[in-house]
């Protein structure tokens, strides 16, 4: 991974990138930081990736790039070099994964992190609207309890700390820079929730 700029004032990797908006509008505000979006499909993901390659005045700009990964192969190029992680309404295995807290998963996302990074977390599901996916990736419940109790036990037995969770309104998902924070936050009121975790 050769275009690699590890000088740079920190890493950022978004996981399960979608169309890789997110990725692209933070590396845009942040000229010292370098982001890489990751992404199991490469659909979404070829209209930017395109355009970062692009001179500056039409859209081009050198601290990002795209890699394609499952979340469950993260390339080894990439351990321990993340001061900072973004999962955005994950969907699938990615979803499965998380809120499941599959070892496999969470360390693979760990392993791609410095000590004290922060991993963001913005997820949500509802038991009816999406029963389909909830059944066919055994998902629980998001009650109280397991968004508050369970789910920051478990990560804390694998060394990472959830130092905050906070329910996001659609007002707030409204203005959230991804391209599902707009739909949902357009569309019908499912919970979602913002979950920073500390890896220790
Ligand atoms: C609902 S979309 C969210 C896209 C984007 N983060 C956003 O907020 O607009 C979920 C994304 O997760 C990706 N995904 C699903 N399973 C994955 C996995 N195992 N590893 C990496 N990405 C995965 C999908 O390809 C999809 O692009």
């Amino acid at each position: 991974m050769t275009s690699f700029n590890l000088k740079s004032k920190g890493v950022i990797v978004d996981i399960g990138s979608g169309d890789g908006k997110f990725a692209y509008k933070l590396a845009k505000k942040n000229p010292e930081k370098f982001v890489i979006g990751v992404d199991s499909s490469t659909k979404p993901l070829a209209d930017v990736s395109r355009r970062i390659y692009r001179k500056p005045q039409k859209g081009g700009l050198p601290n990002v790039l795209f890699i394609r990964s499952a979340v469950e192969y993260l390339p080894e190029d990439l351990t321990a070099v993340a001061n900072q992680v973004f999962v955005n309404f994950p969907w699938g295995s990615l979803l499965a994964g998380i809120v499941n807290v599959d070892e496999r998963i969470w360390e693979n996302i760990k392993r791609i992190c410095k000590k004290g990074a922060n991993i963001d977390i913005v997820f949500g599901y509802d038991g009816l609207k999406d029963k389909t996916e909830v059944d066919r990736l055994n998902l629980p419940q998001l009650s109280k309890n397991y968004i508050y109790n369970i789910l920051p036990k478990k990560l804390f037995e694998m060394g990472m700390d959830t130092v905050r969770i906070q329910k996001l309104y659609s007002s707030l998902l409204k203005t959230y820079p991804s391209s599902w924070a707009k739909k949902l936050g357009f569309s019908d009121g499912r919970s979602c929730y913002h979950m920073r975790v500390k890896v220790l």
